[in-house]
């Protein structure tokens, strides 16, 4: 995937619709390497803050806020930058989080969109790539705490990671390089 090329295209399209300035609020983990590279490409100059979120279980949509933003939201336009909205479950969760704060407005971008997976409607205003259902590790995208500074993303085997997080580590990061991250 052209990583760079969308970034480029979602950083123009921001921009465009944001001269009045707005609040990027990045989730981390996931979304650190995509929010570094957006940044550096809008033709704005936003303000970021962060908020960092840890799930009870996978896909049960219950999350809490681990980490929560420093500035006040209200009355600003807010873009929620997420690395991949899957069942939409902790979108949901983010946007009635940072809903109840009375933004002036509140707009989603996430680098990849599993849309056949959606349990929740999400509204996604700028979306870098739709992706069929398979689970995509790099570029921020982690398994376990592995493979996040991948520069690329990749399709991965669950069940096989499941087995050995570290399977795919020998491959990707050369022989010497087993252990978590
Ligand atoms: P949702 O609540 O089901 O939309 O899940 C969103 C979160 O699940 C993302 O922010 C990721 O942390 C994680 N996730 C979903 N799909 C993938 C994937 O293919 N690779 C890595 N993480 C994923």
């Amino acid at each position: 995937m052209a990583i760079g090329a969308a970034v480029t295209r979602l950083g123009r399209e921001i921009s465009a619709r944001h001269r009045d300035g707005l609040v990027i609020v990045a989730v981390l983990k996931g979304s650190l390497l995509f929010v570094s590279d957006l940044m550096r490409s809008f033709t704005i100059q936003p303000v970021v803050d962060f908020l960092a979120i840890s799930r009870y279980a996978p896909d049960s949509g219950r999350v809490r806020i681990v980490k929560d933003l420093d500035l006040d939201i209200s009355g600003r336009d807010v873009v929620l930058v997420e690395d991949i909205v899957d069942t939409g479950l902790t979108l949901g969760f983010l946007l009635g989080e940072l809903g109840r704060r009375s933004p002036a407005s509140l707009e989603v971008c996430t680098l990849l969109d599993k849309r056949v997976r959606r349990i929740l409607p999400a509204p996604l205003a700028y979306v870098g790539f739709e992706v069929p259902d398979v689970f995509v590790l790099g570029y921020g995208l982690d398994f376990a705490g592995r493979y996040r500074n991948l520069d690329m993303l990749i399709a991965a085997d669950p069940v096989a990671l499941t087995a050995d997080p570290d399977i795919y580590v020998d491959q990707l990061y050369g022989a010497h390089s087993r252990g978590s991250g």
